[in-house]
This record gives C-alpha cells, sequence and structure tokens, in this order.
C-alpha cells in the first residue's frame, strides 16, 4: 500500500495524508517506520485520535514503553504539561524540553520514537521545533567527520538542565547530580548504516579532550545542528499526530504561557539498538 506523503522542509519533516482506519489498521507500519526513519518527524492533520487508538499506532509501530500505570486506561500514556497536579514528575524537569535536546540519552538503548497528540493548545508559542541530526553530520567535511567518529560524549542530567534554569538551588543542582551519567559515542552508526551525531544539551564533555576545547567543539556542533536549513518548526491545530525518530532527531519546545494549560499525550517507543560508534 502506498503511503501519501509530502516534504515540509528539505530535511526534516513530512506530513502523510491517510485514513484514520487504514493508518490504525497497521497495513502501513513498514512504510511509516521507513518514512520516519529518512524524515526524522511525520505528522497528519485532522486525525484526532483517541488515547486508545494513538497506543494501538504506538503499538504497530514497536514497542512501547509503559512506565508507571497510574490508572486504568493510561498504560504508556505520558501527559506531557507544565501542570504539577497533572504530571508532578514531569512538571519538574519541564522547564528543560525549552532546550535542545534527545530524550533518554541517560539510557543505554535511548528510545525510537514518540508519539504526540494535542489536548490542549496555547494561544501563543508552544510550537514543537525539531532538527535532523542525521543531515547536519552528513554535511560536515569528511576530515571533521572522521575526526568526530573518533570522540566520546558524557551525557549528564545537571547539562541537561542547568542552562535551562541557571538559578537553581544548590539542592537541586545535587538533586540533578546524583543520576547517573552515560557515555555515548558523539557518531552514531545506525543498524541502517545511516550515521547521525549523538548531539544534545545533556552532553557535558568529551572523554579524553581538554574542557575549553571540548565546550567550543560542542557549542560549535549544537549552533551548526540546529541551523534553519535542519529545522522544521511544527505550530500544533487541535487533531494532529507526531511522530518523531528520537533517534536521529533532537527537539525543543518553544516558550509558552504556564497558565494556557497545554497538553499534549505521549506515547513512546522503547529503543531497539544501543548507541554504536562508528567502525
Ligand atoms: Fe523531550
Amino acid at each position: 500500500m502506498a503511503l501519501q506523503s509530502t516534504e515540509l522542509t528539505p530535511n526534516t519533516g513530512s506530513e502523510i495524508f491517510v485514513d484514520k482506519s487504514v493508518l490504525l489498521s497497521g497495513a502501513l507500519a513498514g512504510e511509516l517506520r521507513a518514512l520516519l526513519v529518512q524524515r526524522g518527524v511525520i505528522i497528519a492533520r485532522g486525525l484526532n485520535l483517541t488515547d486508545d487508538e494513538q497506543r494501538a499506532l504506538a503499538r504497530s509501530l514497536g514497542d512501547l514503553r509503559l512506565g508507571t500505570v497510574k490508572k486504568e486506561g493510561d498504560e504508556g500514556l505520558m501527559k506531557v504539561t507544565f501542570d504539577a497536579k497533572i504530571n508532578p514528575e514531569y512538571a519538574q524537569f519541564f522547564f528543560g524540553s525549552q532546550l535542545w535536546h534527545m530524550d533518554g540519552t541517560y539510557e543505554e538503548v535511548p528510545p525510537f520514537a514518540t508519539l504526540l497528540t494535542p489536548r490542549v493548545l496555547s494561544e501563543t508559542g508552544g510550537q514543537t521545533e525539531f532538527v535532523s541530526n542525521y543531515a547536519a553530520y552528513e554535511d560536515l567535511p569528511d576530515d571533521e567527520k572522521a575526526l568526530l567518529d573518533t570522540l566520546t560524549v558524557v551525557h549528564t542530567m545537571q547539562a541537561a538542565l542547568f542552562p535551562g534554569k541557571r538559578d537553581c538551588s544548590p539542592e537541586e543542582f545535587a538533586m540533578w547530580c546524583a543520576y547517573p551519567n552515560r557515555e555515548h559515542p558523539l557518531v552514531w552508526q545506525h543498524k541502517s548504516g545511516r550515521k547521525s551525531l549523538v548531539l544534545s544539551t545533556s552532553g557535558s564533555h568529551i572523554v579524553g579532550m581538554h574542557p575549553l576545547d571540548s565546550h567550543d567543539l560542542l557549542q560549535r556542533l549544537m549552533r551548526h545542528a540546529t541551523q534553519e536549513k535542519y529545522l522544521y518548526r511544527h505550530t500544533w491545530q487541535m487533531g494532529d499526530l507526531l511522530i518523531w525518530d528520537n533517534t536521529g532527531t533532537m527537539h525543543r519546545v518553544t516558550p509558552f504561557p504556564e497558565e494556557s494549560g497545554r497538553q499534549l499525550h505521549r506515547f513512546t517507543l522503547n529503543g531497539e539498538e544501543v548507541v554504536r560508534g562508528v567502525v
């Protein structure tokens, strides 16, 4: 079955045009996964998926992350919101989502993909932005790629969060530091053969490199990877579905008023491969 789609920017993001019943049948799962890895982000308008439909679609695409089930019917569901009454665990780290990041860089096998649908939108801001860590790598000169292919980065919670909350308390900073660190190669050679930068604000420093050089290199790569030419900015409409490949993109949310009550429903797919360096 041919999946109808159009590219939204040169490097990142495709819109698909699909009947809801066909989408939920699972018949397009193989094509959707291929398009996701190729384009980083897939969106569809006007689907108005329920939680059960969104979960079923997630399950057709991979291994659903179950998380903590708080009440029946919520299996795998995370409510993305500032509102601590709705999601206290998430709300305390939500400010970090305004910085460019990959999810789960603290895990040996970072999540593969995430599906989002809106439930409450903000009248201003609250767009979700994505850049392609594949395209950012592929555009680098060969000699730089050869150097980056050899490097390893330490990812930490304090690196991920401090830039978003410089006025944090010492206790809060200590709490972030208590999370385990994780090392990943700077360049991921995926099973598909395609390579991407494992770039995220969580990247604290490069193993064995002088701190100044390490800082400058990570900052320069971040500026390179977040150029407009790698960006897809999603302006939400009710009814949307958005899926992103977390292994080959970074994302962030643009600022929006907390009192807007903005809320998205999210289901995440577990990763399928460790971050393997270039061999
Ligand atoms: Fe995130």
